[in-house]
């Protein structure tokens, strides 16, 4: 058992004095305005469905000002009061997402302009100007009128900013911004620029900030360093503003948090540069469940991963803004979670440090896009459905889950999974097409996930010195720093990992001269002399030298897709060979001591199996924390929070059948029942056990 865990203090809950796990859903009474009845029966059944918070208002601005300068705040005032009467809390949001049509009509300043330069016309949401300064300032005045009127509402708990942050716009407002934001970087040393962005290439050398226009099909799109800095331009635009947004709230009401509803991996957005401006980090979640290509395990791993980044973003709880109770009505097969997958899902999110579980939608709308989206109420709009009874047994399971809010993950195992890496790979032209970052990220992650081991997942500049184990897996860009910080890392007794493509460019995808891993040859103990990307039916394969037996399977692994040809400097142990091919017989798993460290080179995309054996025979030897379960069985995931004095540990069954998992021990806290031994799961089934 984990003597050090216990000691670990709790979080205060996200909202004060509301130690509860929220369970709440998206709530748009805008639409239902001419329908009164149906307003009141809403907060009948969220009762019912043991609902304690609601988000509203999140398109509502032509319900808020339905003409320039005319507010009508009248209906919002009666659901605030109403929400309070019934002790349901308000998740209130700033309607930024999506403008009335007469603002576009008088300010198309305000529409976004795509890399095709061809302005949109009005319609759609989140496709708003960053820059442009009256939507700024027509944000910021009707975030103070929420604030002055809402701010000491006893309803209001949480500000939820705009909708889903994303997307970019290429107006002469944000070229102009973009111009500025390259000559901060660059110190006003067009040369600077040309150095970093290799733009002596085809002559596309710049003489002044002004020629430089963003990315566009029709234009400049292979200077990958001009790409890389729009990207981070999009961020910086888009965090400033949310800073604009926040700014008249944090002054009005600095006791209620402020969030903004992420995306999981949305690639469009460097959350890490997102989220030190929130209080609360928040994602919405929608898994492909059921599927025809994976496993509900593999899917539940994957979105284990995401869940845990938006946990590692502020290393505290997060919450589950979005998820939805039964399907969607975007992904190409709409397919309903089977009975049991609902509360599953959802939990899976508080085993990996949410605080809430919270829905798209709560009521189904009778028309537009998202009639037919999933909804805790649906069209028919009485309580006596499959989903409805699902969602009110899940929020009354939720309400004994107190002791839980706040409650923390500690994790000794970090694996990199970082947003400008992914901008890099993605966009370089070379290799092969199955550059496959992220899910080589997830494929790395996966073994401790099948372990019941916790992993942080953090971008490259994140503090490396509380693990005993840094993963980064294609960390083929490392920017300034990064190789500093990893090289003392090991040298100070670290375990590091390291894969082929590491090294290879600096923050602004300027190869490194000299051999790769760039900087890290020394700790990796390996130059890597040339790189054979295989087409996907290709295979070779590696053998282990001494393969322990206790943890590898095997003695001979295939692998795919990247095959690095290296070389071990003097020092440095070979633990693997490939087999064929003309690299026969050099060495494709590399072992390096540094200072009073370790790095792992591996430089072939092996089956999964090697890196299930190869990190089980890692955990052992660093002893990393684990459930002193004996086995886990495939598809059961095991998850630990605690704080307290107590630990918590989530057992959860994706398989769609029974799983029984041996050695448990604690108390259910949802059934009271005291488990030792022996845990039979059904199909899609989980429990809580409290351990002192
Ligand atoms: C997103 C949005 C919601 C809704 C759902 C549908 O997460 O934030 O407004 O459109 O998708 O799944
Ligand atoms: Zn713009």
């Amino acid at each position: 058992m984990q003597n050090n865990k216990t000691e670990i203090q709790k979080f205060p809950p996200i909202v004060k004095d509301f130690p509860h796990m929220i369970h709440g859903a998206d709530y748009n009474p805008d639409q239902w305005l001419s329908m009164p009845e149906i307003l009141k029966e809403d907060v009948r059944l969220m009762k019912l469905a043991h609902m304690n918070a609601v988000s509203i208002a999140i398109f509502a601005w032509k319900a808020l000002e339905p003409e320039e300068g005319v507010y009508t705040f009248a209906w919002l005032d009666e659901l605030m009061d109403r929400l309070a009467a019934n002790g349901i809390g308000a998740v209130l949001a700033t309607p930024s997402g999506a403008r009335p049509a007469w603002m576009d009509a008088a300010h198309p300043e305000v529409l976004r302009v795509s890399a095709n330069r061809v302005r949109n016309l009005h319609g759609q949401r989140h496709n708003h100007c960053y820059t442009a300064p009256y939507y700024r300032e027509k944000v910021r005045q009707m975030n103070r009128m929420l604030a002055e009127r809402y701010g000491k509402h006893p309803a209001l708990k949480l500000w939820h900013i705009s909708n889903e942050y994303g997307g970019d716009c290429h107006c002469p407002l944000c070229q102009e911004a973009f111009r500025e934001f390259l000559r901060n970087k660059y110190q006003n040393d067009i040369n600077a620029l040309n150095d970093q962005w290799w733009t002596r290439f085809w002559s596309h050398e710049f003489s002044d900030f002004d020629e430089i226009e963003s990315p566009s099909p029709h234009g400049e799109n292979q200077i990958h360093g001009l790409h890389l800095d729009w990207m981070r331009f999009v961020t910086a635009q888009t965090k400033s503003f949310m800073e604009n947004e926040i700014a008249p709230l944090r002054e009005l009401t600095p006791d209620i948090p402020v969030t903004t509803n992420l995306m999981g991996t949305y690639e469009g957005l460097n959350y890490w540069e997102m989220a030190p401006i929130m209080d609360v980090i928040s994602w919405d979640n929608y898994p492909q469940w059921h599927n025809d290509s994976v496993s509900d395990s593999q899917v539940a791993c994957r979105i284990g991963f995401i869940h845990d980044i938006n946990r590692s973003l502020k290393k505290k709880p997060f919450l589950l803004m979005e998820s939805t109770p039964s399907q969607v009505n975007w992904q190409p097969v709409n397919k309903l979670k089977r009975p049991g997958m609902h509360a599953l899902s959802s939990i899976q999110a508080v085993a990996h440090g949410a605080d809430s579980v919270q829905y798209f939608q709560w009521r189904k709308g009778r028309g537009s896009s998202e009639k037919f989206h999933g909804a805790v109420v649906d069209h028919y709009g009485k309580e006596d459905t499959r989903v409805f009874r699902e969602v009110a047994k899940l929020g009354a399971d939720l309400e004994k889950l107190d002791e839980i809010v706040g409650t923390v993950t500690v994790s000794e195992t970090a694996v990199i999974y970082d947003w400008e890496n992914k901008w890099a790979i993605d966009h370089l032209q070379g290799l092969n097409q199955h550059r496959d970052y992220e899910p080589t990220c997830v494929s790395h992650y996966k073994p401790f996930w099948d372990m019941g081991i916790s992993v942080d997942v953090n971008c490259m500049t994140e503090d490396f010195s509380p693990y005993k184990l840094v993963i980064a897996p294609m960390l083929y860009m490392t920017k300034a720093g990064v190789t500093e910080k990893l090289r003392s890392y090991v040298a100070e007794g670290g375990t590091l990992v390291l894969t082929y493509c590491t090294s290879y460019v600096n923050e602004n995808d300027l190869c490194y001269l000299g051999g790769f891993p760039g900087e890290l040859m020394d700790v990796a103990g390996v130059w890597a002399e040339e790189i054979d990307p295989l087409y996907p039916t290709d295979t070779n394969s590696i053998t282990l030298y001494n393969a322990d037996r206790v943890y590898f399977e095997k003695e001979r692994y295939t692998c795919r897709d990247f095959c690095e040809i290296i070389h071990a400097k003097e020092g440095a142990e070979v633990l693997a060979v490939y087999d064929s091919d003309f690299y026969t017989g050099m060495p494709a798993v590399v072992r390096n001591r540094y200072g009073k460290g370790t790095c792992y080179y591996m430089a072939a995309r092996t089956e999964p199996a090697y890196l299930r054996d190869f990190y089980r025979k890692l955990a052992a030897e660093l002893n990393l924390q684990r459930l002193d379960y004996t086995e886990i069985p495939d598809g059961v995931s095991v998850q630990t929070r605690c704080g307290n004095g107590a630990q918590y540990d989530f057992i959860m069954n994706f398989n769609p059948d029974s799983a029984v998992v041996e050695g448990v021990s604690g108390t259910d806290v949802i059934s009271g029942e005291n488990l030792q031994g022996q845990c039979r799961l059904q199909a899609y089934e989980w429990r809580i056990l409290r351990r002192s």
